[in-house]
């Protein structure tokens, strides 16, 4: 999937990420979470074993050899639904390059590959402070419907 950003002119690839990659999608992880210090051994296992599994598509998006945008969707099952449901996870555009249709870019091919996966719905959990993101995914056809609970585990 190839789109012309208006702005420089270039065209943007969204494609499946590679493991080579993991160097070049790092500087995007430390964008969205600024204050987290990410463990890389663990980082890496996560995102190869990401990388192998049939129900995971990992994307990222490419001007030429940069790669500027980021999202992970995960295909999972729910007894509710009674079908899959594909999970959008990790989803980051450069700071540099937000606002220019990269983001739009890869949630529409996530929403793609989960149509062509059976998915009945697409979904995602998102911190209260996104409040731009939030505003990005409704105005993209996603409307709140739950809360997320999560506790620590020691
Ligand atoms: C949310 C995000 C992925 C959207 O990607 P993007 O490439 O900027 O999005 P697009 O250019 O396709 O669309 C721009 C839209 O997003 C909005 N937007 C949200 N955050 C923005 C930002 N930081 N800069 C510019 N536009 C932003 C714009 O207002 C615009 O809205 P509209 O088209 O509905 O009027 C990206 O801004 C980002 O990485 N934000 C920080 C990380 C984050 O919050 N990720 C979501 C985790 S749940």
């Amino acid at each position: 999937m190839t789109v012309r950003n208006t702005q420089t002119g270039s065209n943007i690839t969204i494609r499946p990420t590679r493991p080579e990659d993991f160097d070049h999608v790092l500087p995007l992880l430390h964008q969205l979470w600024p204050a987290k210090p990410l463990d890389l051994g663990a980082a890496r296992a996560i995102f190869d074993r990401g990388l192998a599994s049939e129900n995971r598509a990992y994307l990222c998006a490419g001007d030429g050899d940069e790669i500027i945008g980021f999202g992970t969707l995960i295909i999972r099952d729910c007894l509710w639904l009674q079908g899959d449901v594909g999970y959008i996870c990790d989803l980051v555009v450069d700071q540099e390059r937000r606002g220019t249709g990269v983001g739009t870019a890869l949630v529409e091919k996530m929403i793609e590959i989960a149509r062509l996966r059976g998915c009945l719905r697409v979904e995602l959990d998102s911190g209260f402070h996104r409040t731009e993101a939030h505003r990005f995914y409704e105005r993209r056809g996603f409307a709140k419907r739950a809360f997320l609970f999560s506790r620590v585990l020691e």
